[in-house]
Order: C-alpha cells, then sequence, then structure tokens
C-alpha cells in the first residue's frame, strides 16, 4: 500500500503500516528486491506442478523474479513513467508462501502492465465480463467478491507485491478461477492496455486518501482519471469507490458527479452494500472511529 512518505508508524488518515509487518523468513519486494531465501522455511513442503524456475534462488540485490516467471519491479519502465503516481513505490516483505504463489501462479494468471500491449480481455478471462478492480491490497475482500459472483471476471490491479501473492494463494486455495492480477500502475493499464468499452465494472476500494495538502494531486480520483476510466467502461457498468477518509469522499463525489458520461445511482453517497465485503483498510478506519462512504455510479449509453 502506499505510505505517505514523511510519515512513520500512521499517517495522518491515522493508517497503522499493518502490511508493511515483516513477516518471518519474508522476501524483500519492489525496485531492486533483495534474494529469496536459500532454502524454503521448514512448514513450506514443495509443491506438486512447481517447475524449475520456481525452485530458482534470485541474485542477492537482483530482481526476484529473474527468470520472468513473476511480477516485474517496474514493468512500464521509463517508456511510461508518470511524474505523479497515486501511490509510493517501496520496499516490502514477501512470505515464502507468497513467493510460491507469484512463482507458479505468475505465468498463468499475471499480466505485468508495460503499457506496450493491449490485453485480449475475452481471452484472459474465458469469455467472462470483466469488472477492473484497483488498489486490492492484500486481496481479502477481492477473492471473496470473485466468490460470490463466479461469472464474473475480476482484473486485480495494484503494484503490492506481497498482495499479488497472497491474492493468487487465495484464489488457487479457494478455487477461484476468475481472478487475474495486473502488476503496475492502472492509469497505463487504462490508457494503453484495456480498449475502450471493454469493462463491466470498476471498483476502487479506500484509495490512498493522501491527507496532506501537498499530496492532494497523488489521489487517484481526479477528473483526468475518471474521465479516462470512463472511456474503457461499457454503457451501463457501475463504478464502485469507497473511503473512510471524509475530505476524500467529498472530492469523490464532486469529480464522479462532475463527470459527464457517468450517472449517481443514489442522490449522494450510496448506502453500503451489503455484497462489498469488509477490506483490510476499512477496518482499520473503522477502528479509528472514521465514516465510510460508498459511492455507485453508472456508464450512462
Ligand atoms: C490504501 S490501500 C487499500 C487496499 C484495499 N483496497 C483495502 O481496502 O484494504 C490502496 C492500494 O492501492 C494501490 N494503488 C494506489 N495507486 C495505484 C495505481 N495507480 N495503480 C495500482 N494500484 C494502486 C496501492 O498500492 C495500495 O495497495
Amino acid at each position: 500500500m502506499s505510505e505517505n512518505p514523511a510519515t512513520p508508524a500512521t499517517d495522518e488518515a491515522g493508517r497503522t503500516k499493518a502490511d508493511d509487518a515483516p513477516e518471518a523468513d519474508g522476501l524483500e519486494a519492489g525496485a531492486q528486491a533483495p534474494a529469496a531465501p536459500a532454502s524454503p522455511a521448514p512448514q513450506e513442503a514443495p509443491r506438486l506442478g512447481a517447475t524449475a524456475a520456481s525452485a530458482a534462488v534470485p541474485r542477492r540485490g537482483g530482481p526476484m523474479f529473474p527468470d520472468g516467471t513473476g511480477p516485474a519491479a517496474d514493468p512500464a519502465g521509463s517508456h511510461h513513467e508518470r511524474r505523479i503516481r497515486s501511490f509510493q513505490p517501496r520496499r516490502s516483505r514477501v512470505s515464502p508462501s507468497q513467493a510460491d504463489a507469484l512463482r507458479r501462479l505468475w505465468p498463468k494468471w499475471g499480466r505485468d502492465i508495460d503499457g506496450l500491449s493491449r490485453i485480449d480481455l475475452a481471452e484472459f478471462f474465458d469469455g467472462r465480463p470483466v469488472v477492473l478492480e484497483i488498489g486490492f491490497g492484500m486481496g481479502e475482500a477481492t477473492a471473496q467478491m470473485a466468490a460470490a459472483d463466479p461469472d464474473t471476471g475480476i482484473l486485480a490491479c495494484d503494484v503490492h507485491t506481497p498482495g499479488q501473492g497472497n491474492l493468487l494463494g487465495l484464489a488457487e486455495r479457494n478455487g477461484l478461477s476468475n481472478i487475474r492480477v495486473a502488476n503496475g500502475d492502472a492509469i497505463i493499464l487504462l490508457r494503453e492496455m484495456l480498449a475502450p468499452g471493454s469493462l463491466a465494472g470498476l471498483r476502487v476500494f479506500f484509495p490512498d486518501p493522501w491527507p496532506k495538502k501537498r499530496h492532494h494531486k497523488r489521489r487517484l480520483i481526479q477528473p483526468e482519471f475518471v474521465s479516462l476510466a470512463s472511456t474503457r467502461l461499457a454503457p451501463g457498468a457501475l463504478v464502485h469507490c469507497a473511503t473512510d477518509w471524509e475530505p476524500y469522499a467529498e472530492q469523490m463525489l464532486e469529480v464522479l458527479s462532475a463527470e459527464p458520461t457517468l450517472e449517481n445511482l443514489h442522490p449522494s453517497y450510496a448506502p453500503r452494500p451489503d455484497f462489498r465485503p469488509l477490506t483490510r483498510f476499512e477496518g482499520q478506519g473503522l477502528d479509528k472511529g472514521h465514516v465510510v462512504h460508498d459511492l455507485m455510479f453508472r456508464r450512462r449509453p
């Protein structure tokens, strides 16, 4: 998850950094992720179906998946550099089980956002309608929503390597075949890799609030983003956002309402829908006494 660069244990929005807590025997992910452990942790029995590549030990200081079997550290590279990012690149810990899930499942269910080619959603999702979720974190809520609606494909996008491994592991353990993971910046994904009108929905749950005024420009929900995202939506597609940060909720309502191709399904904020599970960041916000707002808009024909 992105974090406010200047803040240590909690940010202005009262977030804790639970997701960043080092995990025992974890690997570090990020631009220059160091090595995987030389041998698997004792509780990690070798899995059936593991490839020779999955047993490879990355060079210390080199990329975590040098053989290309896992997510790239900076998939879009400098050719699609965005000056203002809504996430904070960082080093974070990847547990052995997350690394194992990435090595085995990434080649089939993962896609780097390199900005170089279109994703054929029909092929990637076996013909299912596809909802894009931006910023799934550790992916628990994503997996629950995918399980509740197996006929809808979820393209889950984040830059957070431990979360990518966690979600792929959850999908496998729960027998979910409708989740795919995109690694990188959602803006490049939308702009360069998804066809106009190709999405059946968009979810943005608890995006980084960037509470400091000088960081507001980093917030994802901005007019330019919403207008780009809307071009990728099919008529009738649902845009569902949620936040526990009141000033950001107001910004979302204003920006989404001003987008002429979207219409609000409610007079203002939406009542919390029972199909949206509690997310990890939502739980942290509720613990701090924050009020959660959902917003539901629809792409006009
Ligand atoms: C505050 S976390 C919320 C995670 C999860 N939705 C939850 O509620 O627990 C926001 C997530 O959005 C991701 N994110 C922010 N900007 C992004 C972008 N432009 N593209 C992809 N992921 C992004 C961050 O990496 C982070 O994991």
